[in-house]
């Protein structure tokens, strides 16, 4: 007998961080083409905390109450109609619909996959926003190619460091930023020049590359500078500089992720053949949620936060 109530973080309003409550919720259940997963683990994104705090109410309005996060990983207990793939008891990760922040999430069955055999159920939940959106941002919005050169700004992030060594694997000259602290992990990513950005700016140093893949948003103008005339600038944050991006002669694209089995298998057998690893910032418990959003609100730090839940 599965449970029918189960411990989630809830929202209720848009706000700080004490609007993260832990309460006991119905168990929520599968439809047709969905699974019920027991979640293990859930990442915690950047989008998580802007969506709590009402910045992207004009684009996604939340329906209260809501339980925040998209990412899981965990095992499957249910399976709704058909559903044809994915089987009860297998460990799974990707996108959940209903929230990850939870004991169960219900996720459709094209957003998950079979979780990296090599990996923790923790580390599997830092993994597919941030290698969906630098899969996406470089290959399909970038159009990077081989023996192309580009930036990858905030390369230590949950996004970047996969960004980082998906186009080092792929023969492109990356050039990276980060704060000092994170030069000697960006490196072992396989950048091949780092630049700490609190120390020299990118537009002194850098030119004519072919794409700037920015994950930081305030630094787009910068981003902007460092293109040669017929460069892509992929924008996953901050307003895009449409007319800027005129006068110079550039290309902006503001990259929006679309998690999908096919991607996440790719990304599971990179990482279980060794060409891939991932990297977690912290761990808290479920209850601890809004210590998760402090620390991920300050923006800085090396990988993904994660909650651990079973
Ligand atoms: N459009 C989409 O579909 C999409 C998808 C995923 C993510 N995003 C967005 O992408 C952004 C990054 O996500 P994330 O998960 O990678 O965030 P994250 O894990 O919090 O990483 C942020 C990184 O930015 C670096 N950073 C901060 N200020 C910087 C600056 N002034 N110059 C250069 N680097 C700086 C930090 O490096 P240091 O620690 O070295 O300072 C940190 O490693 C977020 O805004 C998120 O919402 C968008």
């Amino acid at each position: 007998m599965f449970k029918q109530t189960m411990q989630a973080i809830q929202v209720h309003e848009y706000g700080d961080v004490d609007q993260l409550k832990l309460a006991v919720v119905a168990r929520p259940e599968p439809q047709a083409g969905e699974v019920l997963v027991r979640v293990h683990a859930a990442g915690v994104n950047p989008i998580d905390w802007k969506v709590r705090q009402g910045l992207r109410k004009h684009l996604v309005p939340m329906q209260f109450p809501y339980i925040p996060g998209m990412e899981i990983a965990g095992v499957v207990e249910g399976v709704g109609p058909d559903v044809t793939t994915l089987q009860i008891e297998q460990a799974v990760y990707g996108r959940s619909t209903t929230g990850a922040y939870a004991e169960y999430a219900v996720a459709a069955e094209r957003m998950l996959a079979l979780k990296p055999q090599s990996l923790s159920f923790d580390e599997a939940a830092s993994i597919p926003v941030g290698a969906t959106t630098a899969w996406q941002g470089l290959f399909e919005s970038g159009k990077l190619e081989k023996g192309q050169r580009v930036v990858i700004v905030g390369a230590a992030g949950g996004v970047g460091l996969f960004a980082v060594q998906l186009a080092s694997q792929r023969g492109i000259h990356v050039i990276a930023t980060a704060s000092g602290a994170n030069v000697d992990f960006v490196c072992s990513l396989g950048a091949e020049t780092i630049i700490d950005y609190t120390t020299t700016s990118l537009a002194n140093v850098v030119h004519d590359v072919d794409c700037v893949f920015d994950t930081v948003g305030s630094t787009l103008e910068t981003s902007a500078q460092v293109l040669k005339r017929g460069g892509i600038l992929v924008a996953l944050s901050g307003q895009p500089l449409i007319e800027r991006a005129k006068e110079r002669g550039i290309q902006v694209v503001a990259s929006h992720t679309q998690i999908e089995s096919e991607m996440l298998k790719n990304i599971a057998r990179l990482i279980d053949e060794g060409h891939l690893k991932t990297a977690i910032k912290d761990t808290f418990p479920l209850s601890q949620a809004s210590q998760a959003h402090v620390l991920g609100q300050q923006g800085h730090g090396r990988g993904r936060i994660v909650l651990h839940i079973a």
